[in-house]
C-alpha cells in the first residue's frame, strides 16, 4: 500500500516496517526494547559517545517501546532511518548501537552510523554488525548506496568500514566540527548494491602488487587507492615487526588494514636462507588469507612493483604453490621519476636512451652505462657513493648529476651530486642526465 510522500519525490518505502533481527556469528542486531533502557541510561551517564544524533537523549522504556509508539522507532515508521541495538549473541548484553539515517528513497541512498561501548571495541563486533546491517539494507530493503563517514584520524572506524567491504571514495574536508571548535576532515566511504556481486564465489583468488610510489602519499595512483579499499588483506614488507615499513607509511594514509610481513630487505649475497625463508613465510600468509576466504590480497611496495621489488619473488612463490592465483600489478611512480620532478631534471628528450643501474654489485656497470646510454640512473648506490663520484668526475659528468635521498619522506634531501658529503642512505637515487646543448638537439 502506498505510504505518505517523502519530500514529494516518491513513496516512503515500507521496507523498514517489518521487525528486523539480524544474526551473525557473535552479534545479534535487533530493534531496541524497553528492557534496554537501563543499559542505555548507563551509556548516557558514562558519556559514552555511541548514540546516533537522531536517538532520544533520555532513553526510557517508553521511548524504547516496541513498534509503533516508541520514539526511537519513529524514523523507522516514517522510513527516514532505523536504530538497532548491537548485542552479544552469547550473553544478550548491549554492546553498541548501529543505524541508518538520511535515507532518501527517491535516490535509494542512506548513511550508516555505529558506536560500540568501550569494552566491546577492537573485537570485530562493529565489523560484523556493519556487515549485517549494510547487506540487509542493500539486499532486503532495496537501497542502492550506503555512505559511511569517519574522521580521517579514527583508524579503528576506517578499518571497520574497509573490513566490511566499504570503498573509500575521498575526503570531505572540514566536514565535522570537533568539541574544540576545529573543523575536521572526514573520510567518505560507499558501499553499493553491485559491489556485493563483485566477487562471486568460485572466482580465483587475486594477488595484487601495488606500487605506492617512493614515499609521498600524494604520489599514489587512484587505482592503487581503490584496490587498497577493496582488498581483503593488505600486506606491507618490513625488516622487523616492530618497525614501520617504507610502503607501510604510505599505505597508512589510506587504510588501517596494513599488516606487516617480515622480509630480509637488506640482505646481500643472492638468495640467502633468510631471504628464501621470508618469501616462503609471506607466501604462507597470502595462501592462508585465500584459504580463509579472502578474494584479493594486496601487497604494497615502494615505487613500482615491476622495478626491483620483492613482490616479484612473492608472486612467483604464490603462483608455484597455488597456480590458479591471478597475479596483477598496479604501476607506481618510481624514485627516479620523483627525483626528476623534484630536481627539475629531464630524464630523456628526443632520441636519448635511459639506463637504470643498481649498484649493489659495484660501479663497473655504472661506468659501462655512462658509455652506453645518454641518461643514467643509479639505484642502491649508498655503499659505493665515493666511487660513483670519482667515476662521474673522470667522465666529466659530475656537474649535471643530481641525487635525492629519502624522497617524499621525512628528511628528504635533494642536491647536486657534487655536494654529496658523508654517508649516503640506502634510499638514494642518482640521475646523470644526457648531455644537451641546444633546444631540441637530441631529436632524431
Ligand atoms: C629495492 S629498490 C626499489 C625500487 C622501487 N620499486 C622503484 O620503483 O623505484 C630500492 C632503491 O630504490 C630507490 N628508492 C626507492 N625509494 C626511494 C626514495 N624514497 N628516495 C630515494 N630513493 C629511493 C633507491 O635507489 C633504493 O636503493
Amino acid at each position: 500500500m502506498p505510504m505518505t510522500s517523502n519530500n514529494g519525490t516518491g513513496p516512503v518505502k515500507s521496507a523498514f516496517r517489518e521487525p528486523v533481527r539480524l544474526e551473525g556469528e557473535r552479534v545479534v542486531v535487533r530493534p531496541f526494547e524497553p528492557d534496554d533502557a537501563a543499559a542505555l541510561v548507563d551509556v548516557v551517564r558514562a558519556g559514552e559517545d555511541i548514540l546516533p544524533p537522531t536517538f532520544p537523549r533520555e532513553p526510557s522504556p517508553e521511548t524504547l517501546a516496541p513498534w509503533p509508539d516508541g520514539e526511537v522507532h519513529l524514523p523507522q515508521r516514517e522510513g527516514t532511518g532505523v536504530h538497532f541495538a548491537v548485542t552479544d549473541r552469547a550473553t544478550g548484553v548491549l554492546a553498541g548501537t548501529i543505524g541508518l539515517f538520511r535515507v532518501d528513497w527517491s535516490q535509494l541512498t542512506c548513511e550508516v552510523g555505529y558506536g560500540m561501548r568501550p569494552s566491546w571495541r577492537g573485537r570485530g563486533y562493529a565489523t560484523e554488525a556493519l556487515t549485517l546491517v549494510s547487506r540487509w539494507a542493500l539486499r532486503a530493503c532495496g537501497l542502492h548506496r550506503i555512505e559511511l563517514r569517519a574522521l580521517t584520524t579514527d583508524r579503528a572506524s576506517l578499518r571497520v568500514a574497509e573490513k566490511s567491504g566499504f570503498r573509500r571514495e575521498g575526503v570531505a574536508r572540514g566536514a565535522e566540527r570537533g568539541p574544540d571548535g576545529e573543523q575536521r576532515d572526514q573520510a567518505v566511504f560507499g558501499l553499493l548494491r553491485p559491489d556485493l556481486d563483485d566477487a562471486p564465489p568460485g572466482r580465483p583468488p587475486r594477488l595484487v602488487g601495488l606500487g605506492v610510489g617512493p614515499g609521498d602519499p600524494e604520489l599514489v595512483t587512484a587505482k592503487a587507492v581503490r584496490i587498497l579499499g577493496e582488498a581483503d588483506v593488505v600486506l606491507v614488507p618490513v625488516m622487523s615487526l616492530d618497525e614501520e615499513g617504507r610502503a607501510e607509511s604510505v599505505v597508512r594514509a589510506y587504510t588501517g588494514k596494513a599488516e606487516r610481513v617480515v622480509f630480509a630487505l637488506n640482505d646481500r649475497g643472492g638468495v640467502t636462507g633468510r631471504r628464501a625463508a621470508a618469501w616462503d613465510r609471506a607466501a604462507d600468509r597470502v595462501l592462508r588469507a585465500f584459504a580463509d576466504g579472502a578474494r584479493t590480497v594486496a601487497f604494497a611496495t615502494i615505487g613500482d612493483p615491476n622495478v626491483y621489488s620483492t613482490f616479484t619473488y612473492l608472486a612467483q612463490t604464490v603462483r608455484e604453490r597455488r597456480p590458479d592465483t591471478v597475479v596483477e600489478t598496479v604501476p607506481g611512480i618510481t624514485a627516479m621519476q620523483d627525483l626528476a620532478a623534484r630536481s627539475g631534471t629531464v630524464l630523456a628528450e628526443g632520441a636519448e636512451s635511459v639506463g637504470l643501474v643498481p649498484l649493489t654489485g659495484g660501479v663497473a656497470a655504472f661506468r659501462a652505462a655512462l658509455d652506453a646510454c645518454d641518461t643514467v640512473v643509479a639505484y642502491k648506490f649508498g655503499s659505493v657513493a665515493d666511487e660513483v663520484i670519482g667515476t662521474l668526475k673522470d667522465a666529466g659528468r659530475l656537474d649535471d648529476a643530481v641525487c635525492g635521498a629519502r624522497l617524499g619522506l621525512p628528511g628528504e634531501d635533494v642536491r647536486p651530486a657534487r655536494d654529496l658529503a658523508g654517508p649516503v642512505p640506502y634510499l638514494s637515487t642518482l640521475i646523470v642526465p644526457g648531455r644537451r646543448t641546444t633546444r631540441g638537439g637530441k631529436i632524431a
